[in-house]
Order: structure tokens, then C-alpha cells, then sequence
């Protein structure tokens, strides 16, 4: 094939997938140049501009190494996780909706038993969460992996601390009675990490970086579907512009403030603290 003009250059691209072996590549590699073309087609892509983006790309992937994902960032930041998320997370009425992911889970957490501090040092006010793991039946889910990570009161993750110290973050067992229960720090609302090329697409498109306050959670059980989620924190300013749009109206629960008094746990408290109450129930596994 000689001489392609612009109409000509899709298919002549497209054709040269004759042979490929794995059909779903095929499927998803020949929609993705048609989508590309049309794309560069409908703005009229100019060379400044193109080099402009391959630049961009080379940024993302210069920046990105074991403890930063930019890649996942922009991913995130394009509506493309959450809309992977959405689209494989189809549940029926009553189960706990998914959210994104992030980039700030390890495997490796703390083991932890119900009612521990999982804190571990990370500042923020104190917080007693609890809930129960169930079925959409209502039946209890007892023995269920409850992973559980988030930021301190300055907005980072442990890992993205110097050092390997895990800290507000645990993994942790329903017990029989499907309930779990630990003591944390209140979320606050936080940016995503924005002094790389992200950041600087954020801003040049007139958008924040910041994310509504929320817990990270993923439960695990056997016979039911793996749930990513968060719980964020109702009257949080960001929850209708969260920069990485993951916020579903049913995930949001109330932390309610106690100036002092006793502790759920039966403990009494004589500084401000606050708790919450969150079940989530899991889709069985078809
Ligand atoms: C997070 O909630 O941890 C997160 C999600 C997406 C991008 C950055 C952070
Ligand atoms: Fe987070």
C-alpha cells in the first residue's frame, strides 16, 4: 500500500491486523485506531500538537516508578477507572457499589483484630468505625478479608512516606456475627499527587486535584465478588467535583463528632473523638 491519504490511512492500518492470533486484541487494538483517527480527524492534530502529547506521555512514564503511578493517575483523572470500574461492577439493588481502586493499596498490611488501633502513629482526630459484612440475603458473612487504608490528617498515605512503616492501614476478619470493628483517624479531604504532568493537565484545564475524605475498603469473601470500595464523608466540599470522580451517592455516611463520653467500645473518653457505622453487603460470585 503506497501513496495513503487521510481517508486512506485507517484502513491500511487496520488491515495489517489480518493476522493477528488473539481475537479480543484484534477487537480492542482495531477500535482503538479507529477512535484515534477519528480523534485526530475531528480536532485537526498538528504536529506542535502531537509532540506536545508524545512529551506529556514521556513525562508520565519518566515519573512513574514503584511508589508513583502516574500512569494510574491519569487514568484516573481521564474518568477511565472509574468507568472500567463502573462497567465491571454491574450489582444487583442493595449491594455495596464499587469505587476506584487507587494507587496507594499494598499487599502486606497489618494484621489486625477487631477493635485495635490500626493507626499506628498517623495523625488525625480519633475514630471508631464498625460495621457488618452480609449477604444480599442479610445473612452475615462471618470470616470475611477486610482490607482497610487511608490518609492522615496531612493528606498522605503511609506509603508515600520515606520508610516501610504501615500506618492506618489493616487487615482485618469479620467475626462470626459477620461485624468488624477498629479504631483509626477521621478523613479529611486530600489532593492527589499533583507536581507531575497530571498536576500540571489539572491545572492547565482549570481543575482541582482534590478528593472528598473517605476510608478505603475491600472486602473478601468466599462465594462472593471481591468489593473495591470507599466510604466518604458526607458535607465534604468535594463530593460533586472529586478529581477522580468515584463518588457514588450510596457510599456516603455520616461520622458523627463526640466532644467526650464513652467510647463504643466501652471506654471513656475525655477528648473530642468520632465514630462510624458502615455495613456493606456482597454480591455472590456467579
Ligand atoms: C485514592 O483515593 O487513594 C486515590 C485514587 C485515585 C487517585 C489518587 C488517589
Ligand atoms: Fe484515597
Amino acid at each position: 500500500m503506497r501513496n495513503l491519504d487521510e481517508n486512506m490511512i485507517t484502513e491500511a492500518v487496520l488491515s495489517r491486523h489480518a493476522n493477528a492470533s488473539n481475537p479480543r486484541l484484534k477487537e480492542i487494538m482495531t477500535s482503538l485506531v479507529n477512535h484515534l483517527h477519528a480523534f485526530a480527524r475531528e480536532v485537526r492534530l498538528t504536529e506542535p500538537e502531537w509532540e506536545s502529547a508524545i512529551r506529556f506521555l514521556t513525562e508520565v512514564g519518566h515519573i512513574t516508578d514503584d511508589k508513583r503511578q502516574e500512569f494510574i493517575l491519569l487514568s484516573d483523572t481521564l474518568g477511565l477507572s472509574m468507568l472500567v470500574t463502573a462497567m465491571a461492577n454491574v450489582k444487583p439493588a442493595g449491594c455495596t457499589e464499587a469505587t476506584v481502586f487507587g494507587p496507594f493499596f499494598v499487599d502486606g498490611a497489618p494484621v489486625h483484630a477487631n477493635g485495635d488501633n490500626i493507626a499506628n502513629g498517623a495523625s488525625g482526630e480519633l475514630c471508631f468505625v464498625s460495621g457488618c459484612i452480609r449477604g444480599l440475603d442479610g445473612v452475615p458473612i462471618a470470616n470475611a478479608e477486610i482490607e482497610v487504608w487511608q490518609a492522615d490528617s496531612e493528606g498522605f498515605y503511609d506509603v508515600q512516606y520515606d520508610g516501610d512503616v504501615h500506618r492506618a492501614r489493616a487487615l482485618l476478619h469479620s467475626g462470626t456475627d459477620g461485624h468488624f470493628s477498629f479504631r483509626s483517624i477521621v478523613p479529611v479531604p486530600y489532593p492527589i499527587p499533583h507536581d507531575g504532568p497530571v498536576g500540571r493537565m489539572l491545572s492547565a484545564l482549570g481543575r482541582h486535584p482534590w478528593r472528598p475524605a473517605h476510608l478505603h475498603f475491600m472486602v473478601t469473601a468466599p462465594g462472593f465478588e471481591r468489593l473495591v470500595t470507599h466510604v466518604f464523608r458526607d458535607g465534604d466540599q468535594y463530593l460533586d467535583s472529586d478529581a477522580v470522580f468515584g463518588v457514588r451517592s450510596s457510599l456516603i455516611a455520616q461520622w458523627v463528632h463526640h466532644d467526650e463520653g464513652q467510647a463504643p467500645d466501652g471506654s471513656r473518653m475525655y477528648t473530642p473523638f468520632s465514630t462510624l457505622d458502615f455495613d456493606f453487603v456482597l454480591n455472590r460470585a456467579s
